[in-house]
């Protein structure tokens, strides 16, 4: 059964198609890296302005050279270390690879993703399939194939359903192209792990102000109801106010509820990083959708752990303004 949608999906994509596919972050809308007008068919499908580079997923590094150039020796030990994985590399062009894949940058994201069914699908085409995360442009990345379909529809040719993906949030992004190993998005492969293998600390990228990476946009990963960030203490009290002006309000927190109303969803996320993150984005949609006047997040701790989940929290809370 499986080998025969992800046969079909790799036909689709040899045709110049749009497909869906799981990865092990989020779901990806993909298309022949190799072929720009189908490569093109991804903005259109995202509204996504086109200088926006896209990643270009591999089956393997031994594809690397075909999209890279000046390969630094770090790039293979990274791949090493952590392919298949959640972990993008930024390297030089490689003189074949198309304008509309890198937003006419010299550079180029390349990464080989840690699931069955993408690493499939990958092997079967044997090529480069470009991939941004399959939703509207702006908006919640997709963590199971139900959320694609509710983001393009039938702007896809095709949905491969891999399941909810295992990660949950995007791939750390590392640029090896300039003259120290930057990190542009921060992801579960932490600083302090790719630091292992560097053998120093990689830079942290400017982050909101950097204009290439999408991600990096402040009011990026946003759902349309209002997002507020608050401290336990400050949640109770802000909790509180809204209620006394009316709202009706959506709550995540690793706490439980210390209240019931009528007008309060509570919804309890996971105390631990790996699982917040897991459920990140189903919760953010699913609480989106209650028409609440406000989602109070509860601000994770301060630690290493939690910097990519912060990341994308911060992100989320900007779009509100
Ligand atoms: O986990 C992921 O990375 C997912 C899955 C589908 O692989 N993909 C993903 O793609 O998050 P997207 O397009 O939503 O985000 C990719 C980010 C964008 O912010 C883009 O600007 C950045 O990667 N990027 C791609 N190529 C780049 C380049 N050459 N230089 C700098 N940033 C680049
Ligand atoms: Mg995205």
């Amino acid at each position: 059964m499986t080998a025969k949608a992800v046969g079909r999906a790799a036909a689709l994509l040899r045709q110049g198609e749009l497909v869906a596919f799981p990865t092990e972050t989020v779901y990806g809308l993909g298309a022949d890296a190799a072929n720009p007008a189908a490569v093109a068919k991804i903005f259109v499908a995202k509204d996504r302005p086109a200088d926006h580079p896209l990643i270009v997923h591999l089956p393997g590094d031994g594809h690397l050279d075909k999209w890279a150039r000046e390969i630094p020796d770090v790039a293979f030990e990274l791949a090493e270390a952590f392919w298949p994985g959640p972990l993008t590399l930024i390297l030089k062009r490689g003189p074949n690879v198309w304008d509309v894949v890198t937003g006419g940058q010299d550079t180029v994201g390349l990464r080989v993703p840690g699931h069955p069914m993408a690493l499939e699908l990958l092997r079967e085409f044997n090529g480069g399939i470009a991939a941004p995360s399959a939703n509207r442009f702006g908006r919640i990345s997709p963590t199971t194939a139900q959320h694609v379909h509710d983001e393009l529809g039938d702007a896809v040719s095709m949905v491969l359903d891999g399941g909810p993906c295992r990660v949950g949030i995007e791939s750390t992004i590392l640029d090896l192209s300039g003259a120290q190993p930057t990190i542009l998005r921060p992801g579960v492969i932490g600083r302090e792990a790719i630091a292992q293998v560097l053998g120093a600390m990689p830079a942290q990228g400017a982050g909101a102000t950097a204009p290439r990476v999408s991600g990096s946009l402040a009011a990026h990963y946003a759902p349309r109801t209002p997002v507020a960030l608050m401290p336990g203490d400050g949640l109770l009290i802000a909790l509180r106010n809204a209620l006394a002006a009316g709202e009706k309000i959506a709550v995540l927190s690793c706490l439980g509820a210390p209240l019931e109303h009528e007008r309060v969803v509570w919804r309890r996320a996971p105390t631990d990083s790996a699982g917040f993150a897991h459920d990140l984005y189903l919760n953010l949609r699913e609480l989106d959708a209650l028409g609440c006047a406000r989602i109070i997040i509860q601000r994770p701790p301060q630690t290493a752990a939690w910097r990519a989940i912060m990341d994308r929290l911060e992100r989320a809370a900007a779009g509100s303004g």
